[in-house]
């Protein structure tokens, strides 16, 4: 059987997530969404509404689990059977950093391949910061990012103000 990993922090999902994740589920046997738990940058959701959202959105595809992890992405692959690490590639911007990532995984354990999504045109630009900074702004997120994701985004903004 084949495990694959999407990682991430998904503070929260979008539908480029979403996209990344229903392909890798077509293509490996199982896929374990891997949600960092201590996320460096401050996040907007817990661990539990982050995973929660996931469960909303992508929970109902068969073959995928949802799981928080801390600590190397590498050893939680290992913990779950994982051989393959699925990212998915926006632009050229993405490539250096994703390819450092890449490298740094296969040193740390050479049985795990990373394997790069490229991104449907239509979320090419899509990002968690940008969606919520465009909810911060006032601007219309329904494009981005399902409903239920949508009404959590705004519910955070109303208790910022
Ligand atoms: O959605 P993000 O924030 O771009 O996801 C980044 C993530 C979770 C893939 C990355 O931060 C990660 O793998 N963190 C785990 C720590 C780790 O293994 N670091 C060494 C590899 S560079």
């Amino acid at each position: 059987m084949r495990t694959a990993i999407c990682p991430g922090s998904f503070d929260p999902v979008t539908y480029g997530h979403i996209d990344i994740i229903k392909r890798a589920s077509r293509i490996f046997d199982r896929v374990i969404v891997g949600v960092l738990v201590n996320v460096q940058k401050k996040p907007w959701f817990t661990i539990e509404e982050r995973t929660d959202l996931l469960r909303k959105t992508v929970g109902d595809i068969p073959n995928v689990e949802i799981e928080g992890f801390d600590g190397l992405l590498v050893d939680f692959a290992a913990k779950n059977n994982a051989n393959v690490i699925v990212k998915g590639l926006r632009a050229v911007s993405d490539f250096e950093y994703e390819f450092q990532m890449a490298l740094t995984n296969s040193k740390l354990n050479n049985t795990i391949e990373t394997v790069f999504l490229t991104t449907s045109s239509e979320n090419m630009y899509l990002s968690s910061s940008i969606v919520k900074q465009v909810g911060l702004l006032g601007g219309d997120i329904s494009p981005f990012v399902p409903e239920c994701v949508h009404d959590e985004i705004l519910m955070r903004i109303n208790k910022m103000k």
